[in-house]
């Protein structure tokens, strides 16, 4: 039997595409080999939102190059943004790579494979929307589900609109299908991808999605990732307040708390407008969870429009954020701009936001001690044989010594007696 290992980098998109990935070779007879030494096919799913990302996948693959040495029928494909944004250059520069896939392309991959010559596939694929690939999932509890591929906003930092393409929607049909399906299997949380999760199209709109999902039976909890402030809409803050297993957790990404800056990046929104928003979510929903993401010193960046972002974050409160340092990436239009920010800056920038950030954190778990909150068990915590661990449904962490037999996939109460940055710990009563 053939042995396939992948290496995935990257968001929650890639994350499932690696598992369709598996889907599919588990379906020719292939099987998953325990490390790459004993791998027939080498799948690398790269990203390359960040330099950063770029880079650790880079110095992966020079490991390559021995291996392939050492055991010439080994098949090396690179898959993911990367692979889309290179092409074939990536072969150029590699020439022991054998396949390189597009992330509208994964379907392929099994084709090339039994062809055995080197391919490549980076073209736009019209019926990606409609292409349903078997997944070999990681998890048992939770799932990943696909709703929509690619992005149209082109925020002006961003390589994703020239690696995923133009966004399309899957039809809440097959949507609707894959999560029966998965409710039939046990599955009891699903995820729904996008990356504008709120510009959703088919017969139905993002709200018109929610309301059919919420209905199929065995689904407890339903979250998404991620919406774009510009496109959230009422209905859709109603949807969250009203429907009982979508989730009260939101994870909208501000960028910058300056104005001035979010128009240079594209965002379509100013601080106001977002903050707004923010005001009337948790009017309707005031236990909401609210998580953001922030770029550090981006060109032109002052240390006003520095402040403008700490002030946001004191104002605002998230319940946590993912911040970076700004990332020159190639083709879009800030790497162009004048003005690129000193690495040192950004670190200092950097810095100031987390460590903020961290005790905002941090204060608003501490208010969750001594709460009784619902808890989605997952599967054994990495703190020790004797723990559970879960989530609450503002997607916090909750940690539980075991007791009376509560297993993963059960939905029950957590008592948390201590909170800190990362996560609740507690008892389950
Ligand atoms: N579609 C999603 C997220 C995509 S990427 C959205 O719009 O929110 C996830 C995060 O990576 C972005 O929110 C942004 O904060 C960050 N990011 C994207 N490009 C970046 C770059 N060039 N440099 C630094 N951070 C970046
Ligand atoms: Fe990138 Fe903006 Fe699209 Fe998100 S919405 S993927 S940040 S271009
Ligand atoms: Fe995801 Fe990275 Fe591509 S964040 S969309 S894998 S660039």
């Amino acid at each position: 039997m053939k042995k396939y290992y992948i290496s995935t980098f990257g968001c929650q998109m890639n994350f499932h595409d690696s598992e369709k990935i598996s889907g599919v070779l588990n379906a020719e007879g292939y099987a998953e080999a325990g490390g790459p030494s004993d791998a027939d096919v080498i799948i690398f799913n790269t990203c390359s939102i960040r330099q950063k990302a770029e880079q650790k996948f880079f110095s992966q693959l020079g490991k390559m190059k021995a291996f392939k040495k050492r055991n010439p029928g080994l098949k090396i494909a690179v898959a993911g943004c990367i692979a889309q944004q290179e092409g074939d250059r990536i072969i150029q520069k590699a020439p022991f790579i054998d396949y390189v896939i597009g992330p509208q392309n994964i379907n392929l991959l099994k084709d090339f494979i039994l062809n055995e010559e080197k391919a490549i596939a980076t073209q736009d694929n019209p019926y990606l929307q409609d292409t349903d690939l078997p997944a070999e999932r990681a998890d048992t509890v939770k799932a990943l589900v696909n709703i929509m591929y690619g992005c149209n906003n082109f925020c002006s930092y961003c390589i994703v609109p020239y690696t995923r393409g133009r966004e399309k929607s899957r039809a809440a049909a097959s949507i609707v299908r894959e999560i029966n399906e998965l409710s039939q299997k046990g599955f009891k949380e699903v995820t729904l991808l996008g990356q504008n999760v709120n510009s959703y199209k088919s017969e139905v709109d993002f709200p018109g999605l929610l309301e059919r999902i919420k209905k199929i039976e065995g689904i407890k909890r339903i979250r998404f990732v991620t919406s774009h402030p510009k496109d959230l809409s009422e209905d859709l803050i109603f949807a969250i307040r009203d429907y009982e297993n979508v989730c009260e957790h939101i994870h909208l990404p501000l960028q910058s708390g300056s104005s001035r800056v979010l128009g240079l990046m594209n965002r379509k929104y100013t601080y106001d407008e977002y903050l707004k928003k923010i005001l009337t979510i948790r009017k309707e929903i005031p236990d909401i969870s609210i998580t953001s993401d922030i770029i550090a010193g981006f060109p032109q960046e002052t240390d006003e429009d520095h402040e403008e972002t700490i002030n946001a974050l004191k104002e605002i409160e998230f319940d946590g954020i993912f911040a970076f340092k700004y990332s020159q990436r190639p083709g879009t239009t800030a790497s162009l701009m004048e003005g690129q920010i000193e690495d040192a800056v950004k670190s200092v920038r950097l810095y100031e936001i987390l460590d903020l950030q961290n005790k905002i954190t941090e204060k608003k778990n501490k208010y969750l001690e001594r709460t009784t909150q619902e808890i989605l068990i997952e599967g054994p915590s990495e703190k020790g044989h004797d723990k559970l661990t879960g989530r609450t449904r503002t997607n916090k962490i909750f940690i539980a010594p075991l007791h009376d037999g509560k297993k993963p996939g059960d939905i029950v109460s957590g008592l948390v007696t201590k909170a800190n940055r990362h996560s609740l710990y507690g008892e389950f009563v």
